[in-house]
This record gives C-alpha cells, structure tokens and sequence, in this order.
C-alpha cells in the first residue's frame, strides 16, 4: 500500500464517515504575545545538487566551457569533414594556470564555412526563446590573423535558430576576449551551440560561452530570471549556501572552498561536483562545478531577494558516508582562516585585502554577514574538537557573528543525542537540526519543540522533506501528502518560534533532466519551472510570518493533531494583522469556531486556502497549479467560523482594530 493510501486510511477510520462540525472552539488570545518570530524563522536552502547551479540557476548555456571536466571534450562534438588527427588539441598549461589549466589549440587548413568545427550539448540541451538576445564570448589568442569563427544556434532537429560571425583581430601571446550576439528566431528547449573554425592558421580558445541577455536583473553573465523569481517570491528570511553535503566533499581535496569561488570567472577553478558520482542509480558523469555562481554571487543573490546570507563552511572533515578524511587539528588553521577572511570579504572595509576583493568585483558595501555555518552534518567527537577551535577564533574576531553548529544528519539516536549534548554545554548559538523523514513522522512531531529547553541555544531546521517513499529513494513524490504533513509540523514550528529561529526545506532546486535527488521544492527543465505543493506550503508561511507567536488552543490545549488539526496563531506588527493557521489533516470537511480574546478583528480578512482532496496531487511542467493557493475574503463576527475543506492549509489573515 502507498504511503498515500495508508495515510487516507488512517484518517477515515480516526475521523469516521461524516463531515465534522466539530466540538469545541479554538481560542486565540490575540493580546498576549508569547514568542518573537525572527525575521529570518522562513528561508531558502540553497546547494548545487540536481543541477541546481550548473544547468541550473547559472544561466551559461555551454557546458565545459573551459574543457576543465575530467573528460576535457564532454560536451563537445567535433564536426566537419575536415577535422583531422591534431586539427583540434587540448593543451594544458598547469604550471602557469592552475586554476584554468586546459585550453583548445585549432589548426586550420583553408577551411571553409562548416568544415572544422565544434558543437556544445549545453545541459541536456539548451533553452533558447524566440526574441531574447544571446550574448557569446570566447577567450583566444593566436600568432596572427586568418581564422573566421562561425557561431550557430540550433534546434534538435538541426535547424537554424540564428547565427554570427565573429572575426579575431588581436595577435600575439596574451589572451583576448571576444564577443558576439545572437537574437534567437524561435523557441527551443533543446538547441545546441556550433562553432565554426573557418581559414587558415592556428588559434588557441577557452572560456567559451554563451548566456541569454534576459538574465535576473538583466546583469551580463548572470542568474535565470525564473528561477531567481521563485525565491523572491518567497520574500525569505536567509539563505543558507552553499549546502549541503557538497560543503564537505567526497574528501578533503573536494570540500567547498569559497576562495575559489570569487574574483573573475576565467579564474575560478572547476570542480567535480560530489553528486556526480554519489548515486549510480541517477549517474550524471557531467556534473561539475564550473563556480560561475560563486561566493560573490550567493551574497548578491540574498541582497537582491532581501534574505540573510547564511554561508556554511567546512569544519575540516569530509563527508562521513564518503571518505570521512580529517584534517589534523595541528593542521586546521587554513580552514578556520577560510571562515575569518570570509567575514572580511562579505563585511570588511574596502582597504582589507578580502574586502577590496569584494569592491572589485562591483560591491564596495558590505553585505552584513551576521551568521555562519561551521559544518555540514558533521558527527562525533571529532566534530566538537575541531568546531571548538573554529568558535574560539572566530568569537575572538567577531564577538557578534552568530554560528550555526550541527548536530548531525539525523534528528535522533546516539549521534544526534550526543552532538545535542556537546553543543548545549558550548552555548552554541545555534543548532541546525535535520529531516528527512516520512509524513507520518512530520505530523507526529508537531509538539517536537514544545519541551525543549527554553533561554539556551536555538534551533534551526536547517534542511528538511517529508519523503513520500523513504530517504534518498528515487521514488519519492513531491505530493499533496508531503506538504501537508510539513505544513502541519511547521506549526509547531511556529508555535515554539522561541525555541526555533530559523528552518528552510531542501533541497531547493532540481533539474527534471538530470537530478540526484528527490523531492525538492523547485522543479525546471531549460524553459519552464513550477513550484511543488511543498513550494506554496513554504511560501504561505513565509508570506505570513507575523512578529509575535499568540496562543491558539483547544479546549486549552495547543492544536496539533486533535481532530486532525494542526494549529497556531501569531500577530503582525507591522500590518496590524492576526494571522491564523489551520492544517485540516482530515479527508472530511470540518467546521470550527474561532473566537478571539484581547483584541477586535476587523470586519473583513482574507482566507488563503491551499488543497486537494488528492493526497497523491502533484504539481507539473504542464499543470503547475493543481495544487496551489487561493484567497477569498472572509466576513468576520463576534467569531470566526471557519469552513474547512477535506486535507486543506487554511490561512486567516484579519486586521486587528
Ligand atoms: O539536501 C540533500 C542532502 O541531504 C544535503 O546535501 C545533506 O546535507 C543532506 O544529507
């Protein structure tokens, strides 16, 4: 039986046949505020899994733009009837050029138009739209004149979706960029890029590129526009970057380091990306980390969409389902120093040598770090060793900077209890708690936070998804089923926002052609992309945040999970609004009474209700709002009466005279 149907199950013979006008009233207390919600409690998860910045969020559309992947032609064809032994070379010059060691040396003989040339794949093709302007640039050098580039976009079928050429002027040894623009004649998911190597001599190329001009904020090189538009639309709190287990690597040598992330692109060094190889059964063989969005970027992206940076770092151990390498804590000092400069190169005066970085690269002003990752469900005592060394340097440097510790990758047993006690006894400012569980063990654990230890370290639910069939299981659904129970769970959330400051579900992103992992909030393919019904879930709480947690109870007790519901309640200051949250977890209809003490409600609300009576309802590229919100106005009284439908989230949004 599906997970689905034994949920439905369960709640028909918990809930009976009929539609409930139930008993009792839910109480809210609107006056007396009992928690402060942080305005970071709702944000984003972001990492570079499923495609989620290569092929993904980065919007260059050549993949192995510098021929750095392990295999330097992936992604490329030869082509033409004139390409010979030795008529396209990759050289590599890694003693001069360790970050981008590999370029393309082409011989040409009297080459026509079409007789020596190369086409890039893209990311299981390209998205090209009819009307928007593609701007292509390529680094070269050559001894002198005589070769013509001939730079074609192309449909799958192989036919013309415009073209250029572009003549290279410049001789000599050094480097050269060169651009060119393409105004597509037609939409095409799957395009592919030539070029063409036209006349005679020889010229060495990289750094091949191409990105569409109707990039977010329209900036040269930059992000894909719709993608960024989900997140905005959010309006989140943080953003959490760059992961995730890539932060650890498979090893050492493959952790995350963010300064080679920044400064110009021709520099930043490729990478292998650690789920390339991670799951056979979902192998992608061409996925790497090219760090076109780098460190730079993650900081100007939460600028843009007003959310806190929150970069996570790592603490000197690599992944412990990979290799499980430790650093010698005698040999931590350049990963605590990583964590340091990086506070200078989001926060420092322009003078310092990060900070001065920061300004090149277009930003003078700080981008006001306040908090920061030390590792990524890392486990053991050898976690607590090496997070003490990072947390006496850095508090020593920057006594207000907020540190985010793990307590492991599960949110119980022995690793979890252990790590929990360790951290509780440093103080740790924060606690990233992870879960990936089934929707049976979301709603249970609605009351999760309601006993835990108050006025000590903080909670933040770091990475979480409900898993329609189990963990890492290819099988797993973002359905109906799924939201609903994170809904209900994140009521309690909510409820204990005392406790609890900051949570983001994840993954954020995925690639419907070439994914790792499932479920994940966002879903694109090369021209379109939807949000899950975990996606408005999400989104409706972080639209409707409030500042102060009010009690909401039943019968005097808080709502999770009798009758099927899953409650709170809290007060916006800023709008004057009381904001109620139900979850109907029920398969029946349900009607309740809200009656509200200590303050007056305005005549009229809204009600934003998202629902399905389809557990098992998904969202897709061609229906992406079969579940989704709608809001109505809601005629209030002396009470409330709130008509539920079957499986619903229910949002009361009511000005407070
Ligand atoms: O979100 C996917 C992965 O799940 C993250 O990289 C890791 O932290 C967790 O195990």
């Amino acid at each position: 039986m599906t997970i689905v149907r034994r949920f439905a199950l369960a709640c028909f013979i918990a809930t009976g046949l009929n539609a409930r006008a139930q008993q009792g009233i839910l109480k809210v207390q609107a006056d007396k505020v009992t928690a402060t919600i942080q305005p970071t409690m709702w944000g984003i998860f972001f990492e570079d899994i499923n495609f989620g910045a290569d092929g993904g969020l980065y919007a260059e559309l050549v993949k192995n733009r510098s021929f750095e992947f392990t295999k330097p032609l992936m992604g490329w064809t030869k082509e033409g009837h004139k390409v010979v032994e030795g008529s396209m070379l990759i050289l590599n010059r890694k003693a001069e050029d360790p970050n981008n060691p590999r370029f393309l040396r082409v011989t040409a003989d009297h080459e026509g138009p079409g007789d020596l040339g190369l086409v890039n794949e893209g990311f299981r093709g390209m998205g090209i739209k009819k009307g928007v302007r593609y701007f292509f640039s390529i680094l070269y050098r050559q001894p002198q004149t005589g070769i013509t580039l001939h730079i074609g976009l192309k449909d799958a079928k192989g036919n013309s979706l415009g073209d250029t050429v572009l003549v290279p002027t410049e001789t000599g040894e050094q480097w050269h960029k060169a651009t060119a623009t393409i105004t597509a004649t037609a939409t095409e998911p799957k395009a592919s890029m030539t070029l063409g190597f036209e006349g005679d001599g020889r010229i060495d190329v990289d750094m091949i590129s191409l990105f569409p001009g109707d990039t977010w904020r329209n900036r040269p090189g930059g992000l894909r526009a719709d993608m960024v538009q989900w997140l905005a639309d959010m309006k989140p709190g943080f953003i959490r970057f760059p992961g995730g287990c890539i932060v650890e690597g498979m090893d050492l040598n493959n952790r995350y380091q963010w300064k080679k992330t920044v400064g110009p692109v021709e520099d930043r060094q490729f990478e292998i990306n650690r789920w390339n190889v991670e799951f056979p059964r979902r192998s992608t063989p061409d996925y790497f980390q090219s760090h076109g969005l780098g460190f730079f970027e993650y900081f100007q992206l939460a600028e843009d969409i007003g959310a806190q940076p929150l970069p996570i770092l790592n603490c000197g151990m690599a992944c412990q389902f990979n290799t499980a390498e430790l650093v010698p804590l005698d040999q931590e000092d350049p990963y605590i120093q990583d964590a340091l400069d990086l506070v200078e190169f989001a926060n420092g005066d322009t003078t310092t040598r990060w900070g001065k970085l920061r300004a090149s690269m277009g930003h003078p002003a700080s981008f006001h770090l306040q908090m920061m990752g030390v590792g990524n469900e890392n486990w053991g005592p050898q976690y607590v060793e090496r997070l003490q060394e990072f947390t006496k340097a850095i508090k020593a440097r920057y006594p207000d900077l907020k540190l985010v510790n793990s307590s492991g990758t599960d949110p119980d047993g022995a690793r979890f209890d252990y790590l929990n006690g360790e951290l509780r006894s440093m103080h740790a400012d924060l606690i990233d708690e992870h879960y990936y569980r089934n929707p049976e063990w979301f709603f249970a654990n609605a009351r999760r936070y309601d006993g835990y230890p108050r006025g000590s370290s903080h909670i933040f639910a770091g990475e979480y998804a409900a898993q329609s069939d189990h963990t890492v299981s290819p099988e797993n659904k973002n359905c109906w089923l799924t939201a609903l129970s994170e809904a209900a769970f994140m009521t309690g959330l909510e409820r204990n926002a005392d406790v609890v400051s900051m949570a983001s579900y994840a993954p954020l992103f995925a690639n419907a052609d070439a994914w790792q992992w499932t479920p994940d909030l966002i879903w694109v393919n090369n021209l379109q992309s939807y949000g899950t019904p975990d996606y408005y879930v999400q989104q409706l709480f972080s639209l409707n945040k409030g500042t102060g947690v009010v009690p909401l109870t039943l019968d005097g007790h808080t709502v999770a999970g009798q009758d099927s519901l899953y409650a709170t309640a809290c007060v916006d200051d800023a709008t004057h609004d009381l904001i109620i949250k139900v979850v109907n977890a029920s398969g029946q209809p349900a009607v309740k009474t809200i009656a509200v003490e200590g303050r007056k409600l305005g005549k009229t609300g809204t009600l934003t209700v998202l629902q399905n009576n389809d557990l098992g309802a998904v969202n897709t590229f061609d229906q992406p709002r079969q579940v989704a919100p709608h809001t109505t106005t809601l005629q209030t009284g002396k009470t409330i009466s709130l008509a539920m439908e079957p499986y619903s989230f229910n949002i009361i949004r009511i000005p407070l005279r």
